[in-house]
């Protein structure tokens, strides 16, 4: 008879967030890559796609500083939730003059709520059962400039630390501009589904 913990081992939480508008872009394919990687190391995989999702911007009216909670009545309150909970996260957004999407910067933004948890009301963000927090960041660009995803990563590192989530690495392709241009890649989709085996890899608690 296997004991309870045997017959039901915990299965790590990963989050994946697209951040494209375009569906089934290039992003969206190295996401899923990302998630299947991690799906086939045994954790418990969910994507939420920022284009369909009602997602205000942040007003700055400061409605969460006492609470820790936004009053924006729309999908971020349960992505808050979400967000507070998983173990992984991996969002994946193209390069958008030189920075992420406006979808998932206004997502980014209205983490502001769990920036206050952390800093005003000094509070656990992290209430996810499996321990340390990692995330990673999935982009492309159209253009080769040596630096193309250096301020699209600091704003994700920047969003990372209020989360409470330690930054494990990017994948990233430069010159990837046409709609699945990434599928002639030749190493793009594997690299993806490597990162998200090893996003997770080794790290299941006991
Ligand atoms: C509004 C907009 C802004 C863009 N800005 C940049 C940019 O600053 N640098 C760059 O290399 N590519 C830029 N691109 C190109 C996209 O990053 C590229 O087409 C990418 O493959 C789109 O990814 P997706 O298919 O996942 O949406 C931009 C595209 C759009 C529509």
């Amino acid at each position: 008879m296997p004991k309870l913990s045997e017959a039901n081992p915990y299965k790590l939480k990963v989050l994946g967030i697209a951040g494209s508008p375009r569906r089934e872009g290039n992003t969206d394919h190295l996401l899923h890559q990302v998630i299947a990687g991690a799906s086939s190391q045994g954790a418990k995989t969910k994507t939420v796609i920022l284009s369909e999702l009602n997602i205000s911007p942040c007003r700055h009216c400061d409605g969460c500083i006492k609470t820790g909670k936004c009053v924006i009545d729309d999908d971020m309150q349960w992505l808050h939730t979400d967000l507070r909970e998983t173990d992984r996260i991996v969002l994946a957004s193209p390069v958008f003059f030189m920075g992420v999407t406006a979808q998932t910067k206004a997502m980014i933004d209205r983490c502001q709520a769990l920036w206050v948890i952390k800093y005003v009301l000094k509070l656990p963000v992290a209430i996810n059962p499996g321990g340390e927090r990692k995330g990673i960041f999935v982009s492309v660009g159209g253009t080769r400039l040596h630096n193309l995803f250096q301020p699209a990563i600091a704003t994700v590192k920047s969003w990372f630390i209020a989360l409470d989530i330690n930054y494990d690495g990017e994948v990233v392709f430069s010159g990837i501009d046409e709609k699945d241009a990434i599928l002639m890649h030749p190493t793009a989709l594997k690299d993806a589904f490597v990162a998200g085996q090893e996003l997770v890899a080794g790290n299941m608690p006991k």
